[in-house]
């Protein structure tokens, strides 16, 4: 995907996947169809629509297969999922995702509770989701989370990250997505994760998926930027959080990232007016207070 002038720029607009997952308040389908027809009018090229887990774990969108059924496709634009294992990829298929994405961790607590699988086995579980999604065409991103840090085993070794990167680019992932999970990251320890992880994945190469926790999104969004870094995911509205990362809260918002990147960038080619006219309806609907930005 390209925006403006800079050809590797790439937004990931993840708000009906990660900034629904983790709401009290479900939506019925057509609004989440709404709310991704919104962002595609905005000028989005990639959205996160939803994702084909186990239903009870993740009842908020558990009507992800209905959701794409229904979205006026806008051509150009790749409409994505999460997929733990084939089951979930089969329901991927069936429903006409674009892309999918497979999550994994780079510390052993966060995959076994997220997951309830080690890392390892994970990464075994998903060669044959990349097999058969390649067959079928599309591509595939490897998410890594608590790239910073992990809510049950604290700060993570950027080697660790590593590890996991190398063994998901063994089984043939497409792009690589580094998650700060709990949303603690700062442009130091964003400097020092890339350090660690060099010639493995390099800034350009990799996706960055920043939670705002601590209020720090941005800043390391623009350390990330300095990097190198082109793609990042986003969230509209700064929703966003993962049950089973207690504490975290929201995600960078797609509207802080735009203005950003409008800046220093030139046009990124989305709306930012309408934009924020969507995130502030969707903190409305969900009943959250109007984001700080
Ligand atoms: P498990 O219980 O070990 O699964 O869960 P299993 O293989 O033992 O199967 C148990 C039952 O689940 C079986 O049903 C399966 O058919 C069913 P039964 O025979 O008992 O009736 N099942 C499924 N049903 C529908 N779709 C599926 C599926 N798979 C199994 N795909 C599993 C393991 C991974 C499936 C589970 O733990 C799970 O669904 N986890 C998903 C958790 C999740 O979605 N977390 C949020 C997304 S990740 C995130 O937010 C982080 C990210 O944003 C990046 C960052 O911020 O770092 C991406
Ligand atoms: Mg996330």
């Amino acid at each position: 995907m390209s925006h403006g002038h800079s050809d590797a720029l790439q937004i990931c607009e993840v708000g009906p996947r990660d900034g629904l997952q983790n709401e009290t308040a479900i939506l019925s389908v057509d609004e989440k169809v709404e709310f991704v027809q919104r962002l595609a009018a905005c000028g989005l090229t990639e959205i996160e629509v939803g994702s084909f887990v186990r239903p009870e774990v993740i009842p908020q969108l558990a009507d992800s297969g209905a959701v794409f059924k229904e979205i006026q496709r806008v051509p150009g634009v790749t409409y994505s999922a999460l997929v733990p294992n084939l089951k979930g990829l089969d329901h991927a298929l069936a429903a006409g995702v674009d892309k999918v994405a497979v999550f994994t961790s780079a510390s052993e607590g966060f995959a076994e509770s997220n997951i309830r699988s080690s890392i390892r086995a994970s990464i075994d579980r998903f060669r044959e989701v990349v097999v058969q999604a390649h067959q079928a065409g599309i591509k595939v991103r490897g998410y890594v989370s608590c790239v910073i840090e992990c809510p049950y085993d604290g700060p993570t070794d950027p080697l660790d990250v590593r590890k996991v990167c190398d063994a998901l680019r063994e089984i043939g992932i497409d792009e690589l997505d580094l998650g700060d999970t709990i949303g603690v990251a700062t442009p130091d320890s964003i400097s020092r994760l890339y350090e660690g992880l060099s010639e493995c994945c390099t800034p350009s190469e990799s996706v960055l998926h920043l939670h705002n926790t601590n209020g720090r999104a941005l800043d390391c969004a623009r350390r990330a930027f300095a990097l190198g870094v082109r793609r990042f995911d986003a969230s509209c509205g700064g929703l966003g959080g993962c049950p089973f990362a207690p504490g975290a809260s929201g995600n960078l918002s797609t509207e802080s990232l735009v203005e950003f990147l409008d800046e220093v960038d030139g046009p990124t080619g989305v709306d930012l007016p309408a934009l924020t006219r969507v995130g502030a309806s969707m903190r409305e609907r969900l009943g959250r207070q109007p984001s700080s930005g």
